[in-house]
């Protein structure tokens, strides 16, 4: 049996900014996904029970490119997940990161030579392919690098440029230009404080609400490049472990969200609730419901304000460790 984990991700800054070409960046969390895989002489398997293709297209797209595809024997495949399911903090791509490099170890690579950007890739394909095509490799990156990824559609030179990805999206060619963002070791004295709305964060419906918006007030494009120019700056700042400059840019990056329509009354409330014990706090992702995230030296006074307006909270270092083989 093979044991494979990979990290859940926040969007620190750059969330709908990034559809339009500017960069964003995630950090991967400690909270984390767990896959075991091994050989099933009972057929195809997911948690015990039979697979079924349409409950899980991700991991159906990535068995089918990476394993059925070579005549591979049916698996028996179980998932442990300590994040919050569908609230916008990359569940799928961890998913699809853990069984990709864990089809990888059983067909002998070792754990200290798992091919990242190709994992990666492999990953991002297989969530577009689920989703219909319109993935970012944001969540699939973070999941298969950890640490904290910058992902725009140009080189950015304030962060290590690592690969290019791309893909045609409605007869159309997209590419992303994917890095890494050197994280100092000071940021282990911050937290983030993720606070779950209870409700899914519709992603493709808050995409296309800012489409309209933008097509109806073409002007409103400056708040897009706005949102641009502020992760530019919270990224140098994150990377000089300037925690208070970082929070201001997630502050300064939700004030923009909320000007675009994305954040609701639960967000605004947690935000609120957050910052008197926090540096900077955001909404995280797509908005519409799903999780906001606050950095604070004080992560349980943090956690606790947030409870008390009614979210759900989880505490997490920033950058944790990409995919993984556990039982080598
Ligand atoms: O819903 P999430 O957390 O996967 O975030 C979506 C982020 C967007 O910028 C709104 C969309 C995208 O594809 O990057």
């Amino acid at each position: 049996m093979v044991t494979t984990s990979a990290p859940g991700k926040c969007i620190l800054f750059g969330e709908h900014a990034v559809v339009y070409g500017q960069p964003a960046v995630a950090v991967a969390i400690d909270a984390r996904i767990r896959v075991s895989l091994e050989v099933s002489e009972s057929g195809w398997l997911i948690d015990g029970m039979q697979f079924d293709k349409q409950r899980h297209p991700h991991l159906d797209a990535i068995l089918k490119r990476m394993w059925i595809s070579d005549g591979g024997p049916p698996l028996s495949l179980n998932i442990e997940s300590d994040l919050f399911g569908a609230a916008g903090l990359g569940s799928s791509a961890a998913i699809c990161s853990a069984v990709a490099a864990g089809l990888l170890h059983m067909r002998g690579t070792p754990a200290d030579e798992m091919p990242l950007s190709g994992i990666a890739t492999t990953a991002h394909l297989a969530e577009a392919e689920a989703q219909g095509g319109r993935a970012s490799p944001i969540d699939t990156s973070t999941a298969t690098l950890g640490g904290a990824v910058l992902v725009s559609d140009k080189k950015e030179p304030l962060a290590h440029w690592k690969y290019s990805r791309d893909l045609r999206i409605d007869g159309q060619r997209r590419t992303w230009e994917v890095h890494s963002v050197e994280l100092p070791e000071s940021i282990s004295e911050a937290s983030l404080v993720i606070g779950y709305s209870g409700r899914p964060g519709p992603t493709a419906q808050m995409v296309a609400n800012v489409a309209t918006l933008l097509s109806n007030e073409p002007e409103r494009m400056e708040d897009i490049e706005r949102i641009g120019n502020v992760t530019r700056a919270g990224t140098t700042a994150l990377s000089l472990g300037n925690l208070q400059a970082v929070g201001i840019a997630m502050n300064e990056c939700h004030r923009l969200l909320q000007g675009l329509g994305v954040s609701d009354g639960d967000l605004d409330r947690m935000v609120e609730a957050a910052l008197p014990s926090s540096l900077g706090a955001k909404l995280t992702g797509a908005g519409g419901g799903g999780c906001m995230i606050a950095l604070t030296m004080e992560p349980r006074r943090t956690a606790e304000e947030i409870e008390l307006v009614g979210g759900r909270t989880m505490v997490s270092q920033l950058g944790a460790s990409g995919v993984r083989i556990e039982n080598d």
